[in-house]
């Protein structure tokens, strides 16, 4: 197949286009600036100069492949709606990369919630997330207008990418804050739950939902979960570092932004991904976050 592809460069799409060009599909994947183009190309994904704001670009690319997945934002409803728009009508498959935030709560560390959804579970997001969720469900929606729309909303994604961005963005934040400043800290007390995925085992799972996935389709991407303090215990000791700390959660925001404190750091996420292992056979092999932490974290 040939798949169009947004975010090529990042964490998410350059596990995917390294996983999909393993079964042999070729990855057009969009690329905003020259040098990304360079080492794109140098991949084996075939770069096209543009970026998510070019709503006519989009709809040519996703008209000319066989496939799209969209994994630059989880957040972008106009390009959301023009790939949409131009695969109306066609069947073919288009892949939305979404994130468990769309679930988590205003906790700020300080408690451990015991809600755990399934693909079942009525959401209702805080405020700021509820734009995501619209996208998602437009996405759903799409199945109506002769798309294969799926949506895969990740929890914390781990493991070293093996893209042109190795790094996800919550472990390896706290872990690069811990190194520079050489304090391990989580936002409040660290009793928030998120649940995770190995960045292999997401890969495994959209090549499956490519293949197979039912119009529709709508699956939470996990495999195990971990507390904040657990996962901070767990880089104090990979790197050496004393017990960890609170971060107050102000302080915590001026240093990393709201978005990033409050909702990828501080809530609670938990999921449960029960529809992608019954109805696409999806067998993930790596379970703990907090050992990849302990022996393969990158230290420097
Ligand atoms: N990592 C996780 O654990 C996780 C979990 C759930 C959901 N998500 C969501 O999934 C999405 C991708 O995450 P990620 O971790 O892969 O992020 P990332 O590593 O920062 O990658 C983002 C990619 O999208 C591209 N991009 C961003 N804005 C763009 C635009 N306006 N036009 C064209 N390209 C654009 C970036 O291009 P450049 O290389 O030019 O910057 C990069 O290729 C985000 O919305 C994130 O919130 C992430």
């Amino acid at each position: 197949m040939t798949i169009f592809l947004t975010g090529a460069s990042g964490y998410i799409g350059g596990a995917v286009a390294v996983r999909l060009m393993r079964d042999g599909h070729r990855i057009r994947g969009l690329a905003r600036s020259p040098e990304t183009a360079a080492r794109l190309r140098a991949l084996g994904i075939e770069p096209v100069p543009g970026d998510l704001s070019d709503t006519a670009l989009l709809a040519r690319e996703a008209k000319a492949a066989d496939a799209v997945i969209n994994a630059a934002s989880a957040d972008d409803r106009a390009a959301v709606e023009a790939l949409l728009d131009a695969l109306a009508g066609s069947g073919k498959p288009f892949l939305h990369t979404s994130g468990t935030s769309v679930v988590g709560d205003d906790a700020r560390g300080d408690w451990a919630s015991d809600k755990i959804y399934d693909e079942d579970t009525p959401v209702d997001p805080v405020p700021g997330k509820a734009a995501r969720l619209a996208i998602d469900r437009l996405i759903l929606d799409a199945a109506g207008r002769g798309v294969r729309s799926v949506v895969l909303c990740n929890s914390l994604i781990y493991g070293t990418g093996p893209g042109l961005n190795p790094d996800s963005v919550q472990i390896p934040v706290l872990a690069a804050a811990a190194r520079k400043t050489g304090l391990v800290r989580h936002i409040g007390r660290g009793l928030n739950i998120w649940s995770n995925v190995h960045v292999d085992d997401m890969a495994d799972l959209y090549a499956l939902a490519l293949q197979r996935a039912p119009a529709g389709a709508f699956y939470y991407v996990e495999n195990g979960e971990a507390s904040f303090a657990e996962a901070t215990a767990a880089i104090a000791r990979r790197l050496g570092l004393g017990a960890p700390q609170p971060w107050p959660v102000d302080d915590a925001i001026a240093a990393l932004g709201f978005g990033t404190a409050v909702y990828s750091l501080g809530s609670n996420s938990r999921v449960g991904g029960k529809r992608a292992r019954a109805e696409l056979g999806w067998a993930p092999k790596h379970a703990s976050l907090i050992e990849w932490i302990e022996r393969e974290m990158p230290v420097g």
